[in-house]
């Protein structure tokens, strides 16, 4: 039989890779963050120092180091780069500041999206990002666009910073958000977009659990 896959596509902080994680555990299916993926070019940037909007820079970069994306325990994507795990690094203010520069570089959109297909071809997958219903699997079994209000959205990514010891104002975030959703969705190559024949879901004010349902029936009905 060939490969299933979900794709969970929508803005930054919509809950799209807690829902995604365990819609792929109830499935035992892969689940590929592949904004970790772009946050780990990001990464590379801050800490080599270099311009995140300088193509040829950056293209440079992705080449001279290697990158190896791996499942973890708690099915989270685990990142490497040149062998050291990063993954603990990608969600910092710093690497979310600069992440939609690099996701606009056609050489790095490009690399990447073979890495996700590739994975796509060989498991079941539940994928989640900007432009998975869209460019990366158009035809996936299922495709959902997550979306949240503005504030829940910011509430939520100012406690997962808070988690991981950043105290940063919920305006800082509203800002930083909006920016990068705006940055994303007006790119030339692959924006924020949904797929027309993606399902709307709105989580403002919906529990985790009633959205993962709502997903587990559309990939019953799917498949
Ligand atoms: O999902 P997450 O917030 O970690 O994504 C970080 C950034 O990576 C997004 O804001 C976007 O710029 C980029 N991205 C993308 N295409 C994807 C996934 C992420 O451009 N499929």
């Amino acid at each position: 039989m060939s490969p299933v896959s979900v794709a969970i596509d929508g803005p930054a902080g919509a809950g799209k890779s807690t829902v995604a994680k365990l819609v792929a555990e109830r499935l035992k299916f892969l689940y590929i963050d592949t904004g970790a993926m772009y946050r780990a070019v990001a990464y590379l940037c801050v800490k080599e120092n270099v311009d995140c909007s300088d193509t040829s820079a950056v293209d440079k970069l992705v080449k001279e180091h290697e990158f190896r994306f791996e499942e973890g325990r708690d099915l989270g994507l685990l990142v490497y780069v040149d062998d050291q795990d990063v993954s603990a690094y990608l969600r910092s203010p710093d690497v979310s500041e600069r992440v939609s520069l690099v996701a606009a570089l056609p050489e790095v959109r490009s690399r990447l999206t073979q890495w996700q297909r590739a994975f796509a071809k060989t498991h079941s997958v539940v994928m989640d990002g900007r432009d998975i219903g869209t460019v990366v699997l158009p035809d996936a079994t299922v495709k959902v666009f997550l979306t949240a209000n503005v504030e829940e959205r910011a509430r939520r990514r100012q406690q997962e910073y808070h988690e991981r010891g950043f105290d940063v104002s919920l305006g800082e975030i509203i800002e930083s958000m909006t920016q990068r959703d705006k940055l994303d969705s007006e790119r030339e190559l692959a924006p924020l977009t949904s797929a027309p024949d993606a399902v709307h879901i709105d989580s403002t004010g919906k529990a985790i659990d009633v959205v993962v349902d709502e997903i587990m029936r559309l990939v019953e009905r799917a498949h």
